[in-house]
């Protein structure tokens, strides 16, 4: 069985594009693989973060994760500090890989951009990244597409530690869906629908009731045309509203275009937030449910656990082959 990892982040809500890029794919990989979804509070700090919001967000992350889908009896759900191989292998690996090829992120190249104080461990964040899905022999990561970067990186220090001092590593592959890896800002689709816009607006919050969800999507952008049609290059906020219609529905894009030939776009995005809507409604309900119950916090000590056994052989492994004595 091959064996899927991924990680989140628990920096406060989670959109829509986190959950079509990224998780509604583990939900589905579940039931194929051997799954480890990771909660990366070890990631979170990388900039500053407030120790109670923390706390919140990591277990609010988690009851989203079981809402959405995950199923602890498949799959093994952690919070990343819960299991020391993670900061201990992220350190070795900081120590494989080279300071010019950690510099050449984008992701770290935006985010230091924007900040007065940049900490070290946002440069060596990918370094950590690595560790977390290095740790467990994994075959194939689901993420958005602005991670691939961070696998291609993952993929070199895997090689070169394998090479340096012999196979430990599992080479892993991405896995990044053809439609969704990308879900764009409703307020600007040349970028990326981000949780940190300062607009909020710009995304939908899984967390969002149905009138926020209605008031966002009928004030997202569109373009000066009145054609429902999928053309990413000429019409690319209509083309991520039909990806993000797809993708909750279930139906092809080819099937929206025809359902709205010469509807204009009003119907179509009106409809469109009632899909969302009741696509959401079930999800925010059992997270409220998870949220307030005692169940959460035994299934993350359960998961912490089955992550250990789980990680603790390649660990060893890599530790002897740097030459620690054990
Ligand atoms: P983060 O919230 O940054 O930890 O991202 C969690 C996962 O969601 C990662 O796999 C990202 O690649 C994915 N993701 C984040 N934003 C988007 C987006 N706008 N479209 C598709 N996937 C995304
Ligand atoms: N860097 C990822 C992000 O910003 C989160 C992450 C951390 C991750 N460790 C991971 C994703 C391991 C996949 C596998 O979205």
């Amino acid at each position: 069985m091959q064996r899927v990892f991924s990680g989140i982040q628990p920096s406060g809500t989670m959109t829509i594009g986190n959950y079509l890029g990224a998780m509604k794919n583990f939900v589905r990989l579940q039931d194929e693989a051997d799954c480890v979804f990771c909660i990366v509070d070890l990631h979170a700090i990388t900039v500053p973060q407030d120790p109670e919001q923390l706390k919140q967000n990591t277990r609010s992350l988690a009851a989203l994760y079981l809402a959405a889908g995950i199923n602890p009896d498949k799959s093994t759900l952690f919070v990343q500090s819960h299991v020391p191989g993670h900061a201990e292998l992220g350190w070795m690996l900081q120590c494989v890989a080279y300071y010019g090829e950690l510099g050449r992120m984008t992701q770290f190249k935006d985010k230091s951009s924007k900040k007065s104080v940049v900490t070290a461990g946002l440069y060596t964040y990918p370094a950590l990244m690595a560790a977390d899905i290095l740790l467990y022999q994994t075959d194939l990561v689901p993420v958005g597409e602005d991670q691939k970067q961070h696998l291609e990186l993952t993929r070199n220090i895997a090689e070169r530690f394998n090479r340096q001092y012999g196979d430990a590593f599992t080479i892993p592959d991405p896995y990044i869906p053809k439609i969704g890896g990308r879900i764009m800002s409703l307020d600007d689709p040349a970028k990326k629908m981000s949780k940190s816009d300062e607009n909020i607006n710009a995304f939908v919050s899984m967390l969002d009731s149905p009138s926020v969800i209605r008031k966002k999507i009928s004030r997202a952008v569109t373009d000066s045309e009145r054609e429902v049609r999928y053309d990413p290059e000429h019409k690319s906020a209509i083309s991520n509203l039909l990806t993000i219609y797809s993708l909750f529905a279930d139906k092809s894009i080819n099937d929206l275009e025809q359902q709205y030939r010469g509807a204009g776009y009003g119907p179509f995005k009106k409809e469109l937030a009632e899909v969302v809507v009741d696509k959401l409604a079930p999800i925010q309900e059992r997270y409220q449910e998870l949220l307030n119950s005692t169940e959460l916090d035994a299934i993350l000590k359960l998961g912490a656990e089955r992550a250990r056994e789980k990680s603790s052989a390649t660990l060893r492994d890599v530790k002897e082959k740097f030459g620690f004595i054990l």
